[in-house]
């Protein structure tokens, strides 16, 4: 078993035939399927809810994450939940009290994410380690895919490892925005352990096989070096 997680982002996959994409992803390996869901106030778009979740839920084993950039989520999060997500992530920005937010997810029975943007700092998370499963950091502003990597993100996520590593906690970090084969080890070596793929892997390969392979050759290389 890979120790890091491939997780596509449903936001970049063809909206035309979804069920089928879900289907190809599953047969290609992928670990996590990402859904985006905007609310055009805490980010400037506008995409899907819960709603999408419960359609593609009964199609697929994988688990499914929120991850939530609405201001206050608090009102659709058991929504999400009863849809059939697994994982709920919340952004630091966005919740006014984010330890209540948390423990509400958590009470829905799911694991608990807490993303942050690229600027915020990390201080923002340290005392909420008790009440999360895994820290989500963004490498790109988030609303919308196919955006520059911020670079600045690549420090934070060493500096997050050692946060985490302090306080003895079991956190996973995930990192979303502009993850491609070629910067994944890179990245990998910071501490991330799951990776949201958008455009790199919807884009930028002939097929999802193609683009999946592609990414967990890297994955497997970065594993490699662990040995
Ligand atoms: C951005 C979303 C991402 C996005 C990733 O706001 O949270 O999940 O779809 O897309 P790429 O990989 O193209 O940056
Ligand atoms: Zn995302």
């Amino acid at each position: 078993m890979s120790i890091i997680k491939l997780a596509p982002s449903m936001l970049c996959a063809d909206f035309t035939q979804l069920g089928d994409q879900v289907r190809q992803l599953e047969a290609a390996g992928a670990d996590i399927l990402h859904f985006d869901i905007m609310d055009n106030h805490f980010v400037p778009n506008l995409t899907f809810g819960p709603l999408l979740i419960r359609h593609l839920r009964p199609l697929t084993k994988l688990p499914m994450e929120a991850h939530f950039m609405v201001t206050e989520p608090t009102d659709i999060i058991d929504e999400a939940a009863k849809a059939g997500a697994d994982m709920i992530t919340v952004h630091v920005e966005a919740c006014l009290h984010l330890q209540r937010t948390l423990a509400y997810v958590k009470s829905q029975q799911v694991q608990v994410g807490v993303a942050l943007n690229p600027a915020t700092p990390l201080d923002m998370v340290q005392y909420v380690l008790d009440d999360v499963d895994y820290i989500l950091l963004m490498s790109v502003n988030p609303g919308f895919s196919g955006q520059k990597f911020v670079p600045a993100v690549k420090q934070k996520a060493k500096d997050l490892s050692r946060l985490i590593a302090a306080s003895g906690k079991d956190i996973e970090i995930q990192m979303d925005g502009n993850v491609v084969p070629a910067n994944l080890g890179e990245l990998a070596q910071t501490g991330v352990r799951a990776f949201v793929m958008g455009s790199g892997l919807f884009k930028d390969y002939d097929n999802i096989a193609a683009g999946l392979a592609a990414y967990r050759q890297a994955a497997d290389e970065f594993e490699k070096t662990l040995k």
